[in-house]
């Protein structure tokens, strides 16, 4: 059985990309096969693993029902990672989706096939919106694990992630659960990250993960060579850390 996981928070920048990206290598380490899927027409996760843009096997394909499961799972060239491209037509298929019926669940149709069983893990990477993209993320998956930036007023934007991921338990995904929130490009030098931490443990309490990823350069160096950073510099902070997030979602 896959665990699906979407990597979801509308606010932009927070790390949602990179946490795709180097958990799934990380993942993959472990000898976990892992399949990332693209639900971004920004496509940032594509580019960051160096898949070519724009790919023939694509998201969009899969959703627009132009192309099975399979038609659509492209290998990575790293081992135990393949993904479904994304794709900057998705833009416009959100719009299309929004007038038809069962739009909601779209992706969880068309993922939830038995070919998708040989996957250990399903990372969804989402827009920053609670628009009707990552509405369908959280309807085909199993959990969501939401990235919070460790600046100020990060929590604030949570409610609305939250209240999102209640009714979407309510009207269309009973089973859905917290994965966690994970706190990125974090820095204990600073006051403000330190205070942002201790925010989050007083009100997230159990929801909140205990691997902290801080804000290293080799992170944000290794997209634009299209590397996960544990192909770009093994030995760095940010390489250590994914992998320690990865022991920690494999053994809760
Ligand atoms: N821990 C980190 N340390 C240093 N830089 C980081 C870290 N995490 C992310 N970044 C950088 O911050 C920027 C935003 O990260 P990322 O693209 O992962 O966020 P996102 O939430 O996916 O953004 P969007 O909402 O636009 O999709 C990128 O340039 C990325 O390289
Ligand atoms: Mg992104």
């Amino acid at each position: 059985m896959s665990r699906i996981i979407s990597v979801s928070n509308q606010k932009g920048g927070v790390g949602k990309t990179t946490t795709v990206i180097n958990l799934a290598a990380s993942l993959a380490a472990f000898e976990k096969d892992v399949l990332v899927v693209d639900l971004d027409p920004q496509a940032n996760a594509t580019s960051g693993m160096g898949l070519p843009l724009p790919s023939p096997k694509n998201i969009h394909a899969l959703l627009a029902g132009l192309a099975d499961f399979d038609g659509s799972v492209v290998e990575t060239g790293f081992e135990g990672m393949s993904a479904i491209p994304g794709s900057r037509d998705l833009a416009g298929l959100e719009i299309d989706l929004a007038s038809q019926k069962g739009r909601e669940f779209f992706l969880r149709d068309r993922l939830r096939v038995p070919e998708m069983d040989r996957f250990d893990f399903v990372l969804i990477d989402c827009p920053p919106s609670l628009g009707l993209l990552t509405i369908n993320a959280l309807v085909a998956a199993d959990s969501v694990l939401l990235p919070l930036q460790s600046e100020y007023y990060a929590l604030e934007g949570l409610s609305h992630l939250l209240d999102t991921i209640r009714r979407v338990r309510q009207l269309w995904n009973p089973a859905i659960t917290m994965e966690g929130v994970l706190l990125t490009m974090y820095d204990r030098r600073l006051k403000l990250s330190r205070e942002v931490e201790a925010d989050a443990e007083d009100h997230l309490s159990e929801m909140l993960l205990g691997t902290r990823i801080p804000r290293n350069v080799r992170l944000s160096e290794a997209p634009s060579f299209g590397k996960p950073v544990l192909h770009y510099d093994v030995e760095s902070p940010g390489a250590r850390c994914y992998l320690q997030l990865a022991e920690e979602l494999i053994s809760r």
